[in-house]
C-alpha cells in the first residue's frame, strides 16, 4: 500500500478501505497524460525559480524514463500504488531520489486530476470526432453512388413518398454533421487549464498559471480554483454528445436491421460483418447492427450517472468525483468501438437497388405526386385528394398499383386525367421533380454531395 499521505495517521489503513478508495485500477489508462502535466508543472516552477534548472532537468529525465518503461511494458501499474498520481511520484523518487519529492510542489491532487482528466477528454474527443470523420466519409460515398437509387420514404414505418438512397443516407450525414460540430463546442469549451487551482484556493507560490496553460495547448488558465477543482460540466457534456452519437447510430441500425431481414431485403450485411446461429443453418444475423444499438443504453446509462452524481456534491472537491472516470472511459471506448465498427459494416454493405425500386412502386407512394397532377389541372388540392384516394382503393381492389390502372379507369374517377398521368406518375418523375433544396431530385442532391465534400476537405 503506496500512499502519499501517511504522516498524521497512527494506523494503517483497512484493507477494504484501501482498495474502495483506490482508483489506480482505473486512472493508470492516463498515465501519458499525467506526466504530460507533470512536464509543464515543473517546467513552469524552474521558469519562477520555485525549482533549480538542474532539478527541473533531473525530473524531466525521471518522468520520460517512466513514460518510456510503462509504455514498453518494463514497468508495470500496479495496485500497490493508490492510483496513477502517487504511480509516478513514487517511482520518480524511486529513480532520481530527493529532487522527485520537489515535484507536488505548489499542486495538489485536486488540481491534477481536474488536469488529467482533462487532457484525457480532449486527446479522445480528437480521436473520436476522426471516427465520425470516417463514417461521413464512407456515408458520402454511398450518396455518391446512389443519387438514382430509388427506394420508398416511410412516415410511420408506411411507405410515404419515393426518394433514394442517396437522399436516405444524406439524413444521417447531417445528424453525424452535427454530431462533429457538438464535439468542437464541447472541446472549445473546456479548454481552460485548472492547473494551478491547488487543492482548492491556489497556492501561495509564485505560479505562472498562462504558461503551463500554453505548455499544454490551453487557451487560457480556469478563473475560480474552487471551480476549476470541481467542474465536471464537460464530462456531461461529452456524455451528452457521445449519447446523441449513439442514439443516431441506433437509430440507423435499427433501419439496417429492418432492410437486412427477408421482409424487405434491401440491404445485404457482408458476411465479415454478420453471425450466424448455431441452431439454424440458414441464418445470418445482423449482431453488430444490434449491438450498437444495445450499447446505446450503457452510454446513456453513464450520463444518468454522472449527473446523479454531481447533482448534491457541495464546493469544492469531493471523491464522489473519482466516480467519473469508469463511466467516461467506458462511454469513450463504447463509442469508439461502435463507430468503428458501424463503419465498416456500412461500407462493406451491397444494397439491392432492384428491391428498393420494387418496393418504391408497389406501395403508392406515388398518391401525392398523381393529386398533384390534378391540381395542376385545376382541381382544388383536398378535391384531387379524394379523387386519388378513391383510384387508390380501386388498385387496393384489384391488387394493382396506380400506373397500372387503365386511363379509362382513370377517366371513371374523373375526366381531367389523360395519357401523360403515367409519365407524372413515375417513379422518375416523382424523385426528379423534387428540386428545392433538401429534397431528393439529383440535381439538388448532386449540389448537396457537392456541398459536403468541400466541408469533408476542410474539416
Ligand atoms: N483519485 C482521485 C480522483 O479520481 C484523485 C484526486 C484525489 N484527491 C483527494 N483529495 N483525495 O478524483
Amino acid at each position: 500500500m503506496a500512499q502519499l499521505w501517511g504522516g498524521r495517521f497512527t494506523k494503517e489503513t483497512d484493507k477494504l478501505v484501501y482498495n474502495f478508495n483506490a482508483s489506480i485500477s482505473f486512472d493508470q489508462k492516463f498515465y501519458e497524460q499525467d506526466i504530460r502535466g507533470s512536464r509543464a508543472h515543473v517546467k513552469m516552477l524552474a521558469k519562477q525559480g520555485i525549482l533549480t534548472e538542474e532539478e527541473r532537468d533531473q525530473i524531466l529525465e525521471g518522468l520520460d524514463g517512466i513514460l518510456a518503461d510503462v509504455k514498453a511494458d518494463r514497468l508495470a501499474i500496479t495496485s500497490e500504488y493508490e492510483d496513477i498520481h502517487s504511480f509516478v511520484e513514487a517511482n520518480l523518487i524511486d529513480r532520481i531520489g530527493d529532487p522527485g519529492k520537489k515535484l507536488h510542489t505548489g499542486r495538489s491532487r485536486n488540481d491534477q486530476v481536474a488536469l488529467d482528466m482533462k487532457l484525457y477528454v480532449r486527446d479522445e474527443i480528437d480521436a473520436i470526432d476522426q471516427e465520425v470523420k470516417a463514417l461521413l466519409l464512407a456515408l458520402q460515398k454511398i450518396m455518391e453512388e446512389n443519387i438514382h437509387t430509388y427506394m420508398p420514404g416511410f412516415t410511420h414505418l408506411q411507405k410515404a413518398q419515393p426518394v433514394t438512397l442517396a437522399h436516405h443516407v444524406g439524413a444521417y450525414f447531417e445528424m453525424f454533421r452535427r454530431d462533429r460540430s457538438r464535439l468542437f463546442d464541447i472541446r472549445k469549451r473546456m479548454n481552460t487549464c485548472p492547473l494551478g487551482a491547488g487543492a482548492l484556493a491556489g497556492t501561495t507560490y509564485p505560479l505562472d498559471r498562462e504558461y503551463t496553460a500554453q505548455l499544454l495547448d490551453f487557451d487560457e488558465p480556469t478563473r475560480n480554483s474552487m471551480d476549476s477543482v470541481s467542474d465536471r460540466d464537460y464530462v456531461i457534456e461529452l456524455l451528452s454528445a457521445l449519447s446523441t452519437i449513439m442514439m443516431h447510430l441506433s437509430r440507423f441500425s435499427e433501419e439496417i436491421i429492418l432492410w437486412n431481414s427477408n421482409e424487405y431485403r434491401f440491404v445485404e450485411i457482408d458476411d465479415a460483418y454478420s453471425t450466424g446461429s448455431s441452431i439454424m443453418p440458414q441464418k445470418k444475423n445482423p449482431d453488430i447492427a444490434e449491438l450498437v444499438r444495445g450499447k446505446t443504453g450503457r452510454v446513456y446509462g453513464a450520463l444518468t450517472s454522472m449527473l446523479t452524481t454531481m447533482k448534491g456534491i457541495p464546493l469544492a472537491y469531493n471523491k464522489d468525483m473519482q466516480e467519473d472516470k469508469e463511466l467516461t472511459f467506458d462511454a469513450i471506448d463504447t463509442v469508439k468501438g461502435c463507430l468503428a465498427l458501424f463503419t465498416g459494416m456500412v461500407s462493406t454493405m451491397q444494397f439491392n437497388k432492384a428491391n428498393m425500386e420494387a418496393s418504391a412502386k408497389n406501395g403508392f407512394t406515388n398518391a401525392t405526386d398523381a393529386a398533384d397532377y390534378l391540381v395542376n389541372h385545376g382541381v382544388p388540392f383536398r378535391d384531387a385528394h379524394g379523387i386519388v384516394g378513391q383510384l387508390v382503393l380501386k388498385c387496393i381492389d384489384k391488387g394493382i398499383s396506380l400506373d397500372e390502372l387503365s386511363l379509362a379507369e382513370y377517366k371513371e374517377i374523373s375526366p381531367v386525367f389523360e395519357q401523360d398521368i403515367y409519365e407524372a406518375i413515375s417513379m422518375k418523375t416523382c424523385v426528379e421533380k423534387r428540386m428545392t433544396l433538401g429534397a431528393p431530385g439529383p440535381d439538388v442532391m448532386e449540389k448537396v454531395i457537392a456541398g459536403n465534400k468541400k466541408y469533408l476537405e476542410e474539416n
